[in-house]
């Protein structure tokens, strides 16, 4: 029998869904800090903690989008056909998000230590979003490309010559939660030994 503090944990592990639309309400800024602090709680080898964040309160994402709207490289990545489209569709939405996280990690130039480095961040971040779930917040893992370009981490006072982008965290309050994407049966996922 699981105890009831288990369960909770399952409970937010399974229920937690990425939301792309957000009501405008703002995340304090004291929930903000209680996410990130439940983010550095990740495990890292060496106890490295590689993850960096810069946070963008609502006024922040405003002048991002602004930032993002007057860059003319920023459209064409990946590629000019598709960017556009995709920068247009991330500016109708950053409007409504509550907080933005942009994350890194220090890169290291050895690659096996710089995989170790990805994986105790991409940690962090789920630490993050799971934190934020159980508040009765949503999020998203964006890896949406005008918001990972070197200008944009410039802008947001990272440095993509020292680290690398994993990914904006999306935070809000939900509009709307999509319905949960099935998972792989573990059958076809896990070999027992
Ligand atoms: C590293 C990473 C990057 C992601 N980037 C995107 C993205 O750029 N756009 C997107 O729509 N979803 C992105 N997602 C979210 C996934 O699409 C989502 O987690 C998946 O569909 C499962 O849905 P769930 O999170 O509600 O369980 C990303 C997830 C991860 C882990």
């Amino acid at each position: 029998m699981n105890s009831p503090h288990a369960e909770a944990i399952a409970d937010c592990i399974r229920t937690r869904r990425t939301v792309k639309a957000y009501t405008g309400e703002a995340v304090p800024r004291a929930q903000l800090e209680r996410w990130l602090d439940l983010a550095c709680w990740a495990p890292s080898h060496r106890l490295t903690q590689p993850w960096r964040f810069a946070v963008l309160d609502q006024p922040a994402i405003v002048r991002l989008a602004e930032f993002l709207r007057g860059e003319p490289t920023i459209a064409a990545v990946p590629d000019p056909a598709k960017g556009a489209a995709k920068l247009a569709k991330l500016l109708d939405r950053l409007p409504a998000l509550g907080a933005m996280i942009q994350v890194t990690w220090m890169r290291d130039a050895n690659t096996a230590i710089d995989l170790e480095e990805h994986a105790a961040a991409s940690a962090a971040i789920q630490n993050l979003l799971l934190a934020a779930h159980a508040d009765g917040w949503a999020g998203f893992w964006s890896t949406t490309a005008a918001l990972g370009q070197a200008k944009t981490l410039m802008w947001c006072g990272l440095d993509p010559t020292t680290q690398g982008f994993l990914g904006s965290v999306w935070l809000g309050r939900a509009a709307q939660v999509p319905p949960p994407p099935p998972r792989i049966a573990l059958v076809d996922r896990v070999r027992w030994l």
